[in-house]
């Protein structure tokens, strides 16, 4: 199957009641992983690609990654961009077969946000490629992407409605509480979601696809495994998981997942490092991080999103 866009499988998940996991890709393992899982859950995904990945696995090596999942899964995927943040590197992944962007504006003006946002959508939109744009911040790190507690914003409802009309974006991530990275809590303050934000959101753009970034739920199993094999990951939080479902069960159509994945790998890296230190096959630890991702996207998908059986 060639890859698609993610307008079918918005419009299904939407009126479904489900929602689709975006997952970060930077390496065969992760990319093998992910597509097992949703292969045999016959589950549509969706796999993406950082500013930070391109730059550490390269363009083509990533695009040949994604075209042997393709070959060897019978569901459908949709490759995206996460957090583009110029016309440049929207461009580059537009014509280098990528099915959708993100043009994350997030971090300038309402105006220059929509001149910048508009220009990509023209651009890709001529080429049937579609477009993710953002209102609001999300706090956090993830690759290049840094932005302090002080400075994350929640999205204006009223804003939703102009910024989408204007720009022609597909999808809009919002702000609703969720932040990049395994660090989203205080210990001992209650995660919190702002669910009313969300609602008068999907009120004001009826529906339309909305994203979450920063979703990730720091599984405390394999923060365990890590902490209990030399690594040092104390006062990890994430967004609970009952959070993510019902956030799902919405207008939220994607949901971005990323530190999960990591936390799998290095859980799985760790513990077979740590425990037999005379492995020095790489096939040996990374088949172990590699089953830990397959595990973790079976139960998102069965779980969280709820996308199985959905291809
Ligand atoms: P997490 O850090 O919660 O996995 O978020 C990833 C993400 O939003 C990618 O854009």
């Amino acid at each position: 199957m060639a890859l698609v866009t993610t307008t079918e499988m918005f419009r299904k998940a939407y009126s479904g009641g489900y929602a689709i996991g975006a997952f970060n890709v930077n390496n065969m393992e992760i990319v093998q992983g992910i597509t097992e899982a949703a292969g045999e859950l016959k589950s549509p995904l969706i796999l993406q690609v950082s500013a930070g990945a391109r730059k550490y696995a390269n363009h083509t090596y990533l695009m040949k990654l994604v075209e042997a999942a393709l070959i060897e899964n019978d569901i459908p995927i949709a490759l995206h961009l996460d957090h583009g943040g110029d016309f440049e590197i929207c461009k580059s992944c537009i014509d280098g077969g990528f099915s959708s962007v993100m043009i994350d504006g997030s971090s300038h003006s309402f105006e220059d946000n929509i001149a910048l946002s508009k220009k990509v959508v023209e651009y890709a939109h001529a080429k049937g490629v579609v477009v993710e744009g953002e209102l609001g911040q999300l706090a956090g790190v993830e690759d290049d992407v840094k932005i302090s507690a002080e400075d994350a914003k929640y999205t204006h409802p009223d804003q939703v409605e102009e910024f989408v009309s204007r720009t022609g974006v597909d999808s809009l991530a919002i702000a609703i509480g969720t932040s990049h990275g395994a660090f989203k809590f205080k210990p001992g303050h209650n995660p919190m979601l702002r669910f009313d934000i969300l609602d008068e959101i999907a009120k004001r753009l009826p529906n339309y696809p909305i994203v979450l970034h920063g979703s990730s739920s720091v599984s405390p199993e394999y923060v365990k495994i890590i902490q209990e094999n030399g690594g040092r990951l104390a006062d990890a939080i994430g967004i609970p998981e009952d959070m993510l479902r019902q956030a799902a069960k919405s207008a939220v159509c994607k949901i971005n997942i990323d530190t999960d994945l990591r936390l799998a790998m290095t859980a799985g890296v760790r513990e077979v490092l740590y425990q037999k230190p005379e492995v020095f096959d790489p096939r040996e630890y990374l088949k172990i991080g590699r089953a830990n991702i397959k595990t973790l996207v079976a139960h998102k998908i069965v779980n969280v999103l709820g996308s199985d059986g959905k291809a």
